[in-house]
């Protein structure tokens, strides 16, 4: 028997879609400015630059409206990681992953109203959200006044630095998210979690 409940409020799902579209335009236009030459630019360097620029200001709003709102409303448990037994969960959900679900088992952390997130999910959300959005944002602002920027951090230039958090963090939520999308696809169906984040009803 499965019991149809109700996970994604709307507030999160406006978040989710806004916040996966402002991403895809952040990676199109960041590898434009990355690759540009003189002779081959995929988009005019000037264009990319100022395009990254307010599409980064407004998934900077939307990630402070998804933190305030994740705080206030009672989603943020989800989130709560205990790191009592953490690291047996974890190994309990790779094994999953990795042999039980090719033999049909049942998954070992089902979904519920009170656990939407298996352990893994759980893991990658928190350090997506909370580390590496951070990271991404603080460092994209610090490129954009260079004056904030330390000079010199042993010998090595501090902007150059900052753009290296920059790029790295970018890169790994870029990678996170062509993992994040392979995963939702292992659902119910393969597209039961793409419905879910639309309609809201797991
Ligand atoms: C085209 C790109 C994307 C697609 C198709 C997609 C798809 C989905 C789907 C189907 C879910 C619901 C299943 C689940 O809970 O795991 C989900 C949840 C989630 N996604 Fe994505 N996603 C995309 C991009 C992103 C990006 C770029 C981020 C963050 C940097 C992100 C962060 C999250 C988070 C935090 C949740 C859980 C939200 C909650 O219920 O609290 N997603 N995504």
């Amino acid at each position: 028997m499965s019991e149809k409940i109700y996970l994604y409020p709307v507030w999160i799902r406006i978040w989710h879609w806004i916040n996966a579209l402002l991403f895809l335009l952040l990676i199109v236009t960041g590898l434009s400015m990355q690759y540009s030459s003189p002779n081959y630019t995929m988009i005019r360097f000037d264009i990319a630059v100022s395009f990254h620029n307010v599409t980064g200001f407004i998934l900077i709003f939307n990630y402070i409206f998804f933190i305030i709102a994740n705080w206030k409303s009672r989603n943020f448990r989800y989130y709560k990681c205990h790191v009592l037994g953490c690291s047996t969960r974890l190994q309990k959900q790779f094994r999953y992953y990795l042999y039980g679900i090719f033999k049909n088992e049942k998954a070992p952390f089902p979904i519920s109203e009170d656990r939407k997130f298996n352990p893994l999910q759980k893991l990658s959300y928190l350090i997506a959200m909370y580390l590496l959005m951070p990271v991404m944002i603080i460092t994209g602002l610090a490129l954009i006044v260079p004056e904030v920027n330390i000079h010199n951090v042993f010998g090595i230039s501090g902007i150059h630095l900052t753009d290296l958090l920059h790029i790295t963090s970018g890169f790994v939520l870029s990678v996170f998210m062509i993992v994040h999308i392979y995963f939702c696809t292992i659902g119910k169906t393969a597209t039961s979690n793409f419905k879910s984040m639309i309609d809201g009803w797991h």
